[in-house]
């Protein structure tokens, strides 16, 4: 196995930019399989980001800045009073492309070493490589010993040659770019990059769904992430650009309130299904411009609710389409877990198992001891999960890969987004 976490003691950092919070989590390496704890947490609010997209660089570069700060000083014990260097950051779905792709190299007769299996993933990632495009992941996801498929770890095996699917994941280099700028405005280094559906899973998965088959859902702010795991591996990822914060804006449209009241009264009295007893409740709503808040509008709980399911209806129904796009509906197997703030409105598990005709639980941070109450709910599961990425699978991570490979032209070819570009 190429399975190297990270040594014990080393200090890890994620920072999770997401449309409706910027959030900050430093951790330290415990053991020698990734495990972690966490030093320092840091969130706020975001600003100047919309759907995954920087639209603001100075508003989103302050939010960075405080939440980095915050984490920072609570882990600064722990760090000895030495600075924040180095994040893992998070992309969303929406600036990424995933793609499968299958590669081969000569091994002639020989034992299958790790040299071997790193230069298989180096081929794919030259084949794969853009100047519109970074690479973000590349993670082997089966491979196949003289035609012979299905092997699951080919090292130590003898063979003339080896062939290696690979899921790539690769990033718009633009808005990555823009991502960039604002950390390095707040003079931090990336050290890595990671879909933000993809660390969702990693935190909130366990082993076994992970292996059988299980598609996680991450309903954000701004985006909905699609990652489905096969294999102990992420096999296919997508997204769309909606999500909770679409639902907050239907509110504000369609009782005429403010966003913020309107998100005030989704948390509340907020509901992803309907019930009989929602027509009797009636809530107040405050009513757009009027300074007064002693006559707000009385609505019944249902013209709420009724605003809420279609719109939940549609991401789901959206996101039903893209698995059935990927063809990969069978290995997805029928679990479903879901993520992210906007999971939290009562009814949608029942709501997400009937429109996907999956079997559905909800999810949280749960490979991670000890995280406050604050952060620990299913907003901050690709939070954690970055720090997973980063303790347990730099072996999926482009830059180790070319590190590993023997020095040569490849790696002057390449031009590789953290070394070269940035
Ligand atoms: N208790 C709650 N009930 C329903 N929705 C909630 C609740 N708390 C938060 N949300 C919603 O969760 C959304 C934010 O989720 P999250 O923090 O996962 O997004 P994000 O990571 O910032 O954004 P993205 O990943 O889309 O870029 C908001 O739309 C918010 O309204
Ligand atoms: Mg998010």
């Amino acid at each position: 196995m190429t399975h190297k976490p990270r040594p014990k003691g080393s200090v890890i950092a994620a920072l999770d930019i997401g449309s409706s919070k910027v959030a900050c989590f430093i951790a330290r390496v415990v053991d020698d399989h990734g495990g972690y704890e966490i030093l320092g947490v840091g969130h706020q609010a975001a600003q100047g980001i919309k759907s995954g997209t920087i639209t603001d660089l100075n508003a989103a570069e302050a939010a960075i800045r405080h939440t980095v700060h915050a984490a920072e000083n609570m882990a600064a014990q722990a760090m000895k009073g030495y600075p924040l260097r180095e994040v893992v950051i998070n992309v969303p779905g929406v600036h990424a492309h995933s793609q499968g792709l299958s590669v081969d190299v000569e091994i002639s007769g020989q034992e299958i070493t790790d040299n071997d299996v790193q230069r298989a993933l180096a081929k794919a990632q030259d084949q794969s490589v853009g100047d519109d495009h970074e690479l973000i992941h590349t993670i082997p996801v089966s491979y196949a010993i003289d035609g012979n498929q299905g092997v699951k770890e080919p090292r130590g095996m003898v063979g003339d040659r080896l062939e290696v699917d690979i899921h790539l994941v690769t990033g718009g280099h633009k808005p990555l770019r823009n991502v960039a700028s604002c950390i390095e405005r707040s003079h931090l280094e990336v050290s890595a990059l990671c879909l933000s559906g993809y660390a969702a899973g990693l935190s909130s998965l366990v082993e076994d769904e992970m292996d059988l088959g299980c598609t996680v859902i991450d309903m954000g702010g701004g985006v909905t992430s699609i990652a489905i795991f096969y294999g102990g591996s992420m096999i296919y990822s997508d997204a769309i650009p909606v999500g909770g914060q679409h639902v907050t804006s239907d509110i504000a449209r369609g009782l005429t309130t403010s966003i913020s009241d309107a998100e005030r009264l989704k948390v509340l009295y907020g509901s992803a299904m309907a019930t009989a007893a929602d027509e009797n409740e009636m809530i107040d709503v405050p009513q757009l411009g009027e300074d007064n808040r002693t006559h707000p509008n009385h609505a019944p709980r249902s013209l709420l609710v009724g605003i809420i399911q279609p719109r939940l209806e549609e991401i789901l129904e959206l996101t039903r389409a893209k698995i059935q796009d990927s063809g990969l509906g069978q290995a997805a197997g029928r679990r479903v877990v879901l993520t992210g703030g906007a999971s939290q409105l009562p009814g949608i598990r029942e709501l997400a198992q009937s429109v996907l005709d999956k079997q559905v639980r909800l999810g949280r941070p749960i490979r991670v001891d000890n995280l406050a109450d604050a952060v620990n709910g299913p907003a901050f599961s690709t939070t954690a999960g970055l720090l997973n990425y980063i303790s347990e699978r730099s072996h999926e991570m482009p830059a180790e890969i070319m590190a590993h490979v023997e020095p040569g032209n490849l790696w002057e070819r390449i031009s590789f987004w953290l070394r070269e570009n940035w």
